[in-house]
C-alpha cells in the first residue's frame, strides 16, 4: 500500500520510512523515527502556539505565579519545589519494587483533599490499587481509581472527573489503539506521553507519570520522555535497605538539587524526620576508618558516616570498591593520597561505604572519603566530635565548597564541636555561623590528616 510506504518519519531529518527501525537510514540518528500521526499532531500544535503568541519586551511578558497543590508529603513537595503544579507533568522513574506506586498513591490521597484526584492503573487492577489504598489509610478519601490501559478511556474519564491531580501508572502500560503498535514501544510512549501532557495542560491537572527503568525497556524507558515533561524525578534505594531517596534530574518548577528522604515501612512510605540522626545512629566510636561528613545537596545539610577499610599492602589484589560514592572519584582520591601524602596504599584493597544507603554526588564529600581511607590505613581513629567537608584537588589541595552555613548548623545541631573545612570556606564564615563550633581550616590533605585525630 502506498500509505504504508510513508508510515514513519525521522524527527531529525524528516526522511520517511516504510516501517519503524531503531536507526534512521538517511541521517543515522538513533530512535528518531516516529509515526506520522504523532509528527503531524505535534506540528499542528506548534502551529497553534505560533499563531497565538508574539514576542514581547521582557518587561511586558505576563508572569503568572505558579499555583501549587501540597501533596501532603513534605519530602515530595521539597523535591518538586513546593508542591505539585496543576497543568504540569512530572515523570517518576525507578526500578520495579522501589515504591513508585506507593509514593504516588499516598501523594494523591492527600491531593484528594484539595480537589478531585484520579489514579489510573494500567498495570495492577483497580481492586488491587483500592486494597493498597485502604491499607495505607486512604479508604475514606475521594480518591478515584481507574483500571484501564486505553488512552481514549483515560481521556474520557479526565473529561468527566476533571481531576486536580492525576497519576498514570505506568506510562509504559498505556496504549493508544489508533497507533496499532503494542504498549511500551517508543512510538506508543511518545504519543501517549505527549497526549497526556497536553491533556494535563488543557485541564489544569497536576499529572504524575510512572516510568519503569527495566533492562529491556532501557531505551523505550523514561529517557525518551524526559524532554516532554516538566520535571523528572528518580526514586532510588539500595536493595535490602528500607531507605529511599527521591531526586529531581530535571525541574522546570524549582531546583533540581533537592533530595527527598523516605523509609519504606509496613504503613507505606514515611518521611525521615531526623535524617542525620538516622545515618549516625550506629556509628562506631573510636574506630579508625570512620569519619562524619557534612554533605549538602539542595538546601538541607545531612551528616553521614563515611567508612573505609584498607587491606594489608602487598596482600590484596588492589581491589577498590565504593558504595554511596562515585567509583571514579574514589580512584582519583586514592591516587592523590598515594602521591601527595604519606599514605602509601600500594596495591592494598580499599573499600569505602557511606553508612545507611545514601548516595552522595557532591565533591564536598571528598575530604571525608580521603580521611576515612587515611585513618584506616594509619589505624588512627578520628576525634569523636569531628566533622569534615571539602573538595580535594589533584595537587592534594583542599578546595572551597558552597553552603557552609547549612553544614555548620547541622554539625552544631548534632552535637559536633570541631569542623575540618577548606581554609577558603572558613574565611567566609560569619561569627554567628562559627558560634559553638571550632573551625579547623585546612589547605591540603596532608594538613587535614595531621588535624583529624
Ligand atoms: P511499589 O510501590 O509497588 O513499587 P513500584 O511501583 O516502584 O514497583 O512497592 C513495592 C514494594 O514496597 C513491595 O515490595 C512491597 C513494599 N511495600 C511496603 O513495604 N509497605 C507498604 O505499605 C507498601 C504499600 C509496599
Ligand atoms: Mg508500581
Amino acid at each position: 500500500m502506498a500509505k504504508d510506504s510513508v508510515a514513519y518519519a525521522c524527527r531529525e531529518c524528516g526522511a520517511h520510512a516504510p516501517k519503524w527501525v531503531g536507526r534512521c537510514t538517511a541521517c543515522d540518528a538513533w530512535g528518531s523515527l516516529e509515526e506520522l500521526a504523532a509528527t503531524a499532531a505535534r506540528a499542528q500544535k506548534r502551529g497553534d502556539r505560533r499563531a497565538r503568541s508574539a514576542a514581547l519586551p521582557v518587561s511586558e511578558v505576563p508572569t503568572d505565579t505558579v499555583y501549587r497543590v501540597g501533596t501532603g508529603i513534605g519530602e515530595l513537595d521539597r523535591v518538586l519545589g513546593g508542591g505539585a503544579v496543576p497543568g504540569g507533568a512530572v515523570l517518576v522513574g525507578g526500578d520495579p519494587g522501589v515504591g513508585k506506586s506507593t509514593l504516588l498513591l499516598q501523594a494523591l490521597g492527600a491531593c484528594a483533599r484539595s480537589g478531585p484526584a484520579l489514579y489510573v492503573s494500567g498495570e495492577e487492577s483497580a481492586a488491587q490499587v483500592a486494597l493498597r489504598a485502604r491499607r495505607l489509610g486512604l479508604g475514606e478519601t475521594t480518591l478515584r481509581v481507574l483500571g484501564v490501559s486505553e488512552l481514549a478511556e483515560i481521556e474520557d474519564e479526565v473529561a468527566q472527573v476533571w481531576p486536580l491531580a492525576m497519576v498514570v501508572d505506568s506510562v509504559q502500560a498505556v496504549r493508544d489503539a489508533g497507533l496499532g503498535s503494542p504498549a511500551g514501544t517508543i512510538t506508543q510512549l511518545r504519543e501517549v506521553t505527549m497526549r497526556l501532557v497536553d491533556l494535563a495542560q488543557r485541564e489544569g491537572t497536576a499529572l504524575f507519570l510512572v516510568g519503569h527503568v527495566t533492562k529491556e525497556g532501557g531505551l523505550a524507558g523514561p529517557k525518551v520522555l524526559e524532554h516532554l515533561v516538566d520535571a523528572v524525578l528518580s526514586f532510588e534505594g539500595e536493595r535490602g535497605h528500607a531507605f529511599r531517596t527521591l531526586r529531581a534530574t530535571k525541574n522546570r518548577f524549582g531546583s533540581a538539587t533537592e533530595v527527598g528522604l523516605f523509609e519504606m515501612t509496613q504503613e507505606g512510605l514515611r518521611e525521615v524526620a531526623q535524617p542525620s540522626a538516622m545515618f549516625l545512629a550506629e556509628r562506631p566510636r573510636g574506630a579508625s576508618g570512620s569519619i562524619v561528613a557534612a554533605t549538602a545537596e539542595g538546601a538541607r545539610s545531612l551528616l553521614v558516616e563515611v567508612q573505609a577499610l584498607v587491606g594489608h599492602p602487598g596482600v590484596g589484589a588492589g581491589r577498590r570498591s565504593a558504595t554511596g560514592v562515585d567509583g571514579a572519584r574514589l580512584a582519583m582520591l586514592l591516587a592523590v593520597l598515594q602521591r601527595r601524602t604519606s599514605v602509601e596504599l600500594g596495591q592494598a584493597d580499599v573499600f569505602v561505604n557511606v553508612a545507611g544507603g545514601l548516595h552522595i554526588e557532591e565533591p564536598a564529600v571528598d575530604l571525608a572519603v580521603a580521611l576515612a581511607v587515611a585513618g584506616a590505613f594509619l589505624a588512627r581513629p578520628a576525634a569523636d566530635d569531628l566533622v569534615a567537608f571539602g573538595e580535594v584537588g589533584l595537587a592534594g589541595e583542599v578546595r572551597g565548597v558552597p553552603r557552609c552555613a547549612a553544614r555548620l548548623a547541622e554539625a552544631r545541631a548534632m552535637g559536633f564541636r570541631r569542623v575540618l573545612l577548606p581554609a577558603s570556606t572558613a574565611q567566609r564564615t560569619t561569627a554567628a555561623e562559627r558560634d559553638g563550633v571550632e573551625l579547623v581550616p585546612v589547605r591540603s590533605l596532608e594538613e587535614a590528616i595531621d588535624q583529624m585525630g
